[in-house]
């Protein structure tokens, strides 16, 4: 338990003298029983607990790669990046199939409810390339609020990278999540998305992070991710 991060070992310990942690449904009393991790349930209080050590990690995925952990039409999968990656990994959110960029994988679901939930507003930045040309009162809309399915969007940052008489690059940033928000979005201001990259999350950037590849975070990148969401740092990366 100790070894997978749950508990110190001298909690650890305590539990099992409390006779709180049970192996297979039988309680155990010995601190030094061995188990193994693929094929024993280890439950502490009745609640089965992941004896997997956790882990973290940023992909910068390709175009391609639908962000689930199977699909059903038999497409390639971010987990088929991460070959491997021994632990079951699932993805924080989504991007879609044609989306590249900044992905967080982690089989921590606590982690994953944190950063994915429209309450603690984490910011996302996006590089989206859309057709034409996009005039300032569309920017302005894209930034107070744009309704999709009758609920407007948060306030977003939206500023012009670069522009041509065909197309425009467009940095937004967006505090929420919602299904192909940033294609909706410039569809409803009638610039459909061309292409579109995640280029960070909070904190965190592609820097480093070739396409196709990833890199585990630090402990101190999934603290600071786990602080921010709980808003217990400094907002910079947050909606206040
Ligand atoms: N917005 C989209 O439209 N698609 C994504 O993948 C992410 C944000």
């Amino acid at each position: 338990m100790a070894r997978a991060g749950i508990t110190s070992r001298r909690k650890a310990e305590e539990l099992i003298k409390q006779g709180l942690v049970a192996v297979n449904g039988r309680v155990i009393t010995e601190p030094g029983t061995v188990i193994d991790p693929d094929s024993d349930v280890v439950s502490v209080n009745g609640k089965p607990i992941s004896l997997e050590r956790s882990i973290y990690l940023l992909l910068n995925k390709p175009a391609g790669y639908i962000s689930s952990v199977k699909d059903e039409r038999g497409r390639k999968t971010v987990l088929d990046l991460l070959p491997e990656v021994k632990e079951r990994l699932f993805p924080v959110g989504r991007l879609d199939y044609d989306t590249r960029g900044l992905l967080l994988l982690t089989n921590d679901g606590d982690f994953a409810n944190l950063m994915s939930h429209p309450r603690y507003h984490i910011a996302k930045v996006y590089h989206a390339r859309c057709r034409g040309k996009v005039a300032r009162d569309a920017i302005k809309k894209l930034q107070q609020g744009i309704l999709l399915d009758g609920v407007p969007t948060l306030p977003a940052r939206v500023k012009v990278l670069k522009q041509s008489k065909q197309d425009t690059l467009l940095e937004i940033e967006l505090h929420e999540g919602r299904k192909r928000q940033i294609k909706r979005m410039l569809m409803e201001v009638g610039h459909p998305v061309i292409e579109l990259v995640r280029v960070r999350f909070g904190p965190l950037d592609l820097k480093g992070v070739p396409e196709g590849e990833y890199r585990l975070l630090t402990r101190d990148e999934v603290e600071t991710m786990k602080n921010l969401a709980l808003g217990t740092v400094d907002s910079r990366h947050r909606r206040g």
